[in-house]
């Protein structure tokens, strides 16, 4: 079976987004969800559905795949999160099974109860240390993290103010927390404490937790961490930082833009996640209180009613650590800037839009969904495995597929992924012309798109 569609993709499959389907109406909660999978299914059907993919092999630079179609694909691999790349490294492979040995494969119990192991208790001591911070209290994963700390510490009284682009584990947490949500533009000071002024102005009771990240995950940029940790400070607010995207991979010590911007053990709460860099499921919260660390062990649901890491996962991460700290990790993280570099310029020198600041993730503007949708559905053909993403989770009409290096890629690897880029944009752009004209919100960006 040919894995593009041969015959006329239809429109629908190249409009519309999982927003159209997010509030649901109708009596039959089941049945209600169909529209969406109609949708869904007759994109799937055009080949214009580029998620929930599986990778046949380790997750390496070079990968086979299978479409949710089934359909297979083999090619460059900058669509897996392993930017140090440890997901196969040999010691982390070892420690792993050195965990299996001794321990079997489960923690079997809340940390609440007696799912701690010895690797979870280093661990939670590694990860505070390299933080500069007193503590950290593992979940399950860094989604849990961020939702879990901001329901345990927020109430409906309390407000919010976080990024706009903030990662959906912290806005989800947020909007479970309370209705006082209040979104700053994004990395806008000024826009945070205009809303900081005007809560304190009128409130003086509830407290505020301030949210951002230290590297937006699809935009590659980063917040002046030290003014907001000031804002807050000025307004008796607490910063949260999430830091799932940049800890162990940027700066010469891994400790990223916490380390870069002199934050180190400053900031008041600092999460992250391990499914980026360490090789594992599993999140963490680092904080300087011990009071705070007990909270959070008792009143944040997915820390304390959900299974703790198996001994497996935290023996991993801990062995990840170990690397990130060694003269190995600085080696990693030097040559996984060195990919970085190299991609943005030859994308670049492609004609491409690459927007942010050098870090594992690579945003390529797309722009137009429709257009974004075609390319995508081209890559596999052509040996590429890549993600895109659209909105809602990123803005309308700013479709990018989102590039993951990692530190074994190298520039055969990268030439390859930017030919075969440009091949089908430009088959994809030829192919859109006609729907160009009949989808009216794109036109206009259509015109900013690189290369039209
Ligand atoms: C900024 C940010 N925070 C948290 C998470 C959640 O991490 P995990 O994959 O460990 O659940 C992600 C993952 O996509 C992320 O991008």
């Amino acid at each position: 079976m040919p894995y593009m569609s041969e015959t006329v993709t239809p429109l629908e499959a190249l409009t519309g987004s999982l927003r159209d389907y997010r509030d649901l109406h109708g009596a039959d909660l089941l049945a209600r969800v169909e529209h969406f999978f109609r949708w869904q299914d007759l994109r799937r059907q055009h080949h214009v559905w580029p998620y929930s993919r599986a990778t046949e092999e380790a997750p390496n630079t070079v990968c086979a795949a299978q479409a949710d179609t089934g359909e297979r694909f083999a090619g460059v691999n900058f669509g897996s999160q392993d930017y140090l790349s440890l997901a196969s490294h040999p010691a982390i492979k070892e420690a792993a099974k050195a965990a299996v040995d001794e321990y079997g494969v489960h923690s079997a119990g809340s940390a609440a109860f007696i799912g701690n192991t010895k690797y979870s208790l280093a661990l939670e001591r590694s990860i505070a240390d390299f933080l500069g911070m007193e503590h950290a209290v593992l979940y399950p994963t860094g989604w849990a993290a961020g939702f879990g700390v901001i329901k345990a510490l927020v109430r409906p009284d309390d407000h919010v103010v976080m990024d706009g682009l903030c990662h959906s584990c912290l806005q989800e947490g947020a909007a479970a927390a309370t209705r006082n949500v209040h979104l700053h533009g994004h990395l806008n000071i000024a826009s945070a404490r205009r809303h900081l002024a005007r809560i304190r102005a009128r409130d003086a009771e509830n407290a505020i937790l301030v949210v951002s990240e230290s590297l937006f995950s699809m935009d590659s940029d980063t917040p002046d961490i030290a003014a907001l940790q000031d804002l807050c400070r000025e307004f008796r607010a607490t910063l949260l930082i999430d830091c799932a995207h940049d800890l162990g991979n940027l700066g010469e010590d891994g400790r990223g833009h916490i380390g870069l911007q002199h934050m180190i053990g400053l900031v008041d709460i600092v999460m992250g996640s391990f499914s980026k860099t360490f090789a594992s499921n599993g999140g963490f919260v680092a904080c300087n209180s011990p009071a705070v660390r007990e909270y959070l062990k008792y009143y944040s649901a997915p820390q304390t009613f959900s299974n703790a890491l198996s001994p497996v996962q935290a023996a991993i991460v801990l062995k990840a650590f170990d690397i990130v700290k060694s003269a190995e990790g600085r080696a990693l993280r030097a040559d996984l800037m060195g990919n970085i570099t190299y991609l943005r310029t030859k994308l670049q020198e492609a004609g491409f839009e690459v927007i942010g600041e050098p870090s594992a993730i690579v945003p390529v503007m797309m722009r137009e969904e429709g257009l974004a949708r075609m390319v995508a559905s081209r890559l596999p053909q052509l040996g590429v495995v890549a993600n895109l993403v659209e909105y809602p989770a990123v803005a309308k009409g700013s479709a990018r597929f989102r590039f993951q290096v990692m530190a074994k890629h190298n520039k055969a690897n990268v030439d390859d992924v930017v030919v075969r880029l440009r091949s089908a944009y430009d088959e994809a752009q030829q192919a859109f012309r006609p729907y160009g004209k009949l989808i009216a919100p794109a036109s206009a960006a259509l015109g900013a798109i690189i290369g039209a």
